[in-house]
């Protein structure tokens, strides 16, 4: 039973052996793999169950003490809990104080991490290893950003030439096209960059320029075609011209259908125009790692910028996916971004656990989602220009941890990622916060937001940062029943009629938030947040036990999909699915006769 397989899986009968003996599993793992682990087998993430971790178990008898305190009542035992619970990172602050956690939780957590072997599997993504192991690949998006260019080797390759080669190509391509040197069929230069890709190849581009506006060229505008409903090409098409329009087609496949139809119409939208098939040169670039496909298609692969297999969609705007973000911003804004996302990796790999702030964010997670039962996360940015943040992680962190089987390929039987939302404050206030202070549901919310505006006028920004902290003092204390009696007593209401309204009046508070602060939303900074919720979702994954950076569960609607298709080319009703899908279809087909 001492045996790793070739595909690095611990027999079950092993790990059921080590759970029945009850030993330290950090202990039992580490050496089990010492003894056990050859030279030759491939090196993978150490596997284990999660509700058998030794920690786990203490965190649950843990939680029954801890979920009857009140935040309120841990602020006032305790002078030093801000200066406890909170911690620094170059111009960032991280806030965790107002979590329902002791000393003791904090510990449990970090015991935790340990014991799921996360130093080894942070080791593991940097050093190249193939831990994305369902598709047999490295994860390796920290060396798209690795500006101290220290070697990393894939396949006993260092991979850095190539990433600097891109990057190099990008930049004198954001120079020619930015300058005004690089003309369109008619001799004039570019005004208008439409980026044709979706999720990963549209979400990190679309959040990064609107988040660095205040970066932004005059001369260069950028446009986002994601969608395949026809009308968003429509509407983006309606604003730009043929001759000063540079079209990205951003796809890591280069197969994606949404992709893929929107290119095709952009292209002959433009071919209606150039009236030249060799104009289209000047037109379209793609970014991609498929260069077979972007051949086919008809771009020159000159015009194309490549990357990797080892790049994940959802963490590829660092990568030649980020082209969009380079010509708006600026190439040498384009570099910090990617440096501040090198910061924030030194930063995850090197220090301790407890002062580690994805491990941090990762390990507060993990106590809602899987001791109190928490099903969602907000994240909040005061922070107008962060605006698509929240949308942006929903997929980083809903593609990378929406997994129900473990890493052993057995059925989880405990919570793994949760449902991330979010809009930015003070627009949330007034929409969905009274659920989140009142409502029935525990949300664990992050606030961010910056010290200093971009934007600067009046007392807005002070107005902004006293909801902001308005917001978590209130999630945290509450208003208790006699508060809300006591204000309405002032306020000259009987006491027949306060009897009445003080239960709707009062706040059980209790309600957990993280804020983060930072000095201001330079591209330095936000390459560190990006980088810190990437490895927070990392972080999770390991613990979790499943592996985050497959994304099996959106092909199949995509096969469903290209099945379907065929099936609305003409009038003839079908009978093929159950009768719901068969009653949708022939209904859709009836009412496009109307
Ligand atoms: O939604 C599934 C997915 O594969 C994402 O992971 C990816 O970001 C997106 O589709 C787009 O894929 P591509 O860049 O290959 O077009």
């Amino acid at each position: 039973s001492k045996k790793i397989a070739v595909d690095g899986r611990i027999s079950r009968y092993s790990r059921r052996r080590k759970r029945v003996c009850g030993l330290s599993l950090s202990a039992t793992a580490l050496n089990y793999k010492r003894q056990t682990t050859n030279q030759n087998s491939i090196p993978m993430l150490a596997n284990h169950r999660f509700t058998s971790l030794p920690a786990y178990a203490q965190l649950q008898s843990h939680y029954e003490t801890v979920n009857q305190q009140h935040l309120r009542d841990l602020f006032a035992e305790d002078s030093e809990r801000f200066t406890k619970f909170s911690r620094r990172f170059e111009d960032i602050l991280l806030d965790f104080s107002k979590n329902r956690i002791t000393d003791e939780t904090f510990g449990l957590l970090l015991q935790l991490a340990e014991q799921a072997e996360l130093k080894d599997a942070i080791g593991k993504m940097f050093s190249g290893d193939r831990i994305n192991q369902t598709e047999d690949r490295a994860v390796l998006h920290v060396a798209l950003r690795n500006r101290s260019n220290t070697p990393i080797n894939v396949d006993g390759k260092d991979i850095m030439p190539e990433v600097n080669e891109v990057l190099d190509r990008m930049k004198s391509f954001c120079e020619r096209v930015r300058s005004g040197e690089w003309k369109g069929y008619t001799g004039e230069a570019i005004t208008d960059v439409v980026n044709i890709g979706i999720g990963g190849s549209d979400l990190g581009p679309v959040m990064v320029t609107e988040a660095l506006k205040p970066y932004a060229s005059e001369n260069l505008r950028v446009h986002f075609v994601s969608n395949v409903d026809g009308v968003h090409i429509y509407e983006t098409l309606q604003t730009v011209k043929p001759e000063t329009t540079l079209f990205l087609i951003a796809s890591k496949t280069f197969t994606t259908q949404e992709t893929m139809t929107n290119a095709q119409t952009a292209r002959q939208w433009f071919l209606d125009a150039a009236k030249d098939e060799a104009a289209i040169a000047k037109h379209f670039a793609a970014l991609s790692t498929n260069s077979k496909e972007v051949a086919k298609f008809g771009i020159d692969t000159e015009n194309m910028f490549g990357f990797w297999d080892w790049v994940g969609g959802r963490y590829s705007l660092w990568s030649a996916i980020g082209l969009s973000i380079a010509l708006y911003v600026g190439f040498d804004n384009f570099e910090e971004l990617l440096a501040g996302g090198h910061d924030m990796d030194q930063h995850f790999r090197d220090m301790p656990f407890d002062q580690n702030l994805p491990v941090i964010l990762a390990l507060v997670g993990i106590w809602y989602n899987n001791f109190f039962g928490a099903q969602t996360e907000a994240i909040l940015p005061y922070d107008q220009y962060l605006h698509r943040f929240a949308a942006y992680f929903q997929q980083g962190d809903m593609e990378s941890n929406g997994k129900s089987v473990d890493r052993d390929g057995n059925p989880v039987d405990y919570q793994t990622g949760p449902i991330i939302w979010g809009e930015p404050g003070t627009n949330g206030q007034h929409a969905f916060y009274q659920l989140i202070h009142q409502g029935t549901k525990l949300i664990p919310c992050d606030f961010l937001a910056p010290a200093i505006s971009q934007r600067p006028i009046g007392d807005h920004h002070k107005i902004l940062m006293a909801n902001f902290f308005a917001q978590t003092e209130a999630l945290m204390n509450g208003k208790t029943e006699e508060e809300a009696a006591e204000e309405l007593r002032k306020a000259g209401k009987s006491e027949d009629e306060i009897a009445k309204l003080a239960p709707f009046k009062m706040f059980s508070g209790n309600r957990p938030t993280n804020s983060i602060l930072f000095q201001k939303l330079t591209p330095r900074t936000l390459g560190r947040l990006i980088a810190l919720y990437e490895h927070k979702i990392f972080t999770q994954g390991v613990i979790w036990n499943i592996f985050s950076f497959d994304q099996w569960g959106v092909e199949l609607g995509k096969q469903l999909a290209s099945r379907i298709l065929p099936e609305l080319q003409d009038d003839t009703p079908i009978s093929n699915h159950d009768s719901s899908t068969n009653g949708l279809i022939n209904s859709f087909k009836q009412l496009r006769k109307i």
